[in-house]
């Protein structure tokens, strides 16, 4: 059922049980009071007759004008309780009626001077109401039949009855109107709980509510702010362990599609080897081709390592002002041979001023000896320079090359593990597409940022720059 209509009934209930209360207990008073009034007027009545009841007066003919007068049954009893008058009966009749001393009202008369009674008439056979005084002569009785009083009791309570009905209804409306005042505010709020529980936008609605429940709107509503930005968090930090779980699964497919290449060849070469028939001079090739492949496993699993190092942060840089031409002597003399090879010329530009980098020294010369590795590898007849410059907070460091150059879509991706753009030229030189990721974490370990920059067939610039102000995390 309708909260309202709960309401509602419920307070027409109570309304009802006050009415039908109210009305009795009137019922009950007002008909007391007729009856009091009825014997006041009566008693009044019969001490008038009394006065008039002397000695040498006709008893009978005094019951009947008085009866006559009053328009009620007059009774004039002796002190004996012989009936000397009844406007009712005449003489002939008064001495059938029987004795009426034992009469209640009348003793009650004879002993306090009045007396009242409420009963049948052994005359008359109706109910009636007896009013009985004392006179000097005896008692004067005067009787109603009380269908008279009723009557009149009976108008009065129809004027109740209609009071209690006009009530009723008058609070049945007012009843009706306060169950909706507030049962409406309810709703709006179940409604707007509901609202919030399927996800969809609270809203103040419940505005004209009273106290309580206005407050428990606010609170809902308050309720539905917070689930709505802890369920965007939660959104987050969900869409970002994805990210990471993607991220761990392309890393371990990769390795495994690095490492399947080069076992295979280890464990087919080995097996052919272990068969006794092999010619002796073909034994040492196998060995080497077997050799030369765990070498290359050996640097991917190497720089894989770096590289967790690195980026765990469990390897912090310790900086040092480091002399750049002393580096790129270093890592030339390891150079030359694969850049004569190529035709390629090693060459430094390096201003006074950018000459000295504040920086690890082991991580500089990895940093330039992957860089000038890559260059190399992409360049032939031309040239490769380190070149410095020194900005307001940085010294840059850059490896420029003549070579073939990166194209615009591959070269946002360079830095990524395993990225490669001839995934086929990388690893027949010995690639292992790590290089360019170890360099971007460790320039960043230093606080520092790579970039590059590329033209097709003109050459390529990988550049590093490492903040003048880095200091080591402590
Ligand atoms: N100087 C360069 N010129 C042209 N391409 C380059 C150069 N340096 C890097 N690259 C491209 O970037 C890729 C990633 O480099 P790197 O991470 O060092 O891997 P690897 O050298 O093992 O292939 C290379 O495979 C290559 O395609
Ligand atoms: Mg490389």
């Amino acid at each position: 059922m309708k909260l309202a209509h709960r309401l509602l009934l419920q307070s027409l209930a109570i309304v009802a049980v006050l009415v039908i209360s109210v009305v009795l207990i009137i019922d009950y008073q007002l008909h007391n009071s007729i009856t009091d009034q009825a014997i006041h007027d009566l008693a009044g009545e019969a001490r008038l007759v009394a006065l008039q009841w002397r000695s040498g007066i006709n008893a009978d003919s005094l019951a009947d004008n008085a009866g006559e007068a009053t328009r009620h049954r007059i009774t004039l009893i002796d002190r004996e309780g012989h009936v000397a008058g009844d406007s009712d009966f005449n003489d002939a009749r008064l001495t059938e009626l029987e004795n009426h001393g034992r009469r209640p009202e009348v003793m009650q008369a004879l002993t306090t001077g009045f007396g009242s009674s409420l009963r049948m008439s052994p005359s008359t056979g109706e109910q009636q109401l007896y009013v009985a005084v004392k006179s000097p002569l005896g008692v004067v009785r005067l009787s109603v039949n009380t269908a008279v009083i009723e009557s009149v009791f009976e108008r009065a309570r129809q004027g109740v009855i209609l009071a209690g009905v006009v009530s009723f209804l008058l609070a049945a409306l007012l009843a009706a109107l306060l169950a909706r005042g507030i049962s409406k505010p309810i709703v709006q709020l179940r409604d707007l709980a509901r609202s919030v529980a399927s996800g969809g936008q609270a809203a103040p609605s419940v505005r004209h509510a009273p106290g309580e429940v206005r407050e428990l709107a606010d609170a809902v509503n308050w309720l539905a702010t917070e689930l709505d930005a802890k369920l965007s968090a939660l959104d987050a930090e969900q869409s970002r362990l994805r990210k990471l779980e993607n991220v761990r699964r392309d890393f371990v497919a990769n390795v495994s599609h690095e490492l399947r290449t080069p076992l295979t060849v280890v464990s087919g070469f080995a097996e052919t080897l272990s068969d006794p028939d092999v010619p002796v001079d073909r034994r040492t090739e196998f060995a080497q081709t077997i050799l030369s492949n765990a070498q290359r496993m050996q640097r991917i699993v190497d720089e894989l390592l770096d590289l967790t190092r690195i980026e765990s942060g469990h390897w912090q840089p310790r900086p040092q002002a480091v002399d750049v031409d002393d580096v790129a002597r270093e890592v030339f003399s390891h150079a030359t041979r694969a850049a004569a090879e190529k035709g390629v010329s090693l060459r430094t530009s390096i201003p006074l001023e950018a000459k000295s980098v504040w920086a690890d020294r082991t991580a500089i010369e990895q940093i330039l000896s992957n860089l000038i590795e890559n260059a190399i590898r992409h360049t032939t007849d031309g040239s490769v320079t380190i070149e410095t410059t020194k900005t307001d907070d940085s010294t840059e460091v850059a490896v420029v090359d003549t070579g073939l150059g990166i194209p615009e879509e591959h070269l946002g991706r360079i830095f990524e593990r395993f990225y490669r753009v001839d995934p086929g030229r990388s690893r027949d030189s010995g690639g292992t597409g790590l290089g360019l990721s170890i360099v971007k974490h460790l320039a960043e370990a230093h606080g520092g940022r790579v970039s590059a920059t590329s033209v097709v067939g003109k050459g390529t610039k990988i550049e590093v720059s490492f903040p003048t102000n880095f200091q080591q995390p402590s």
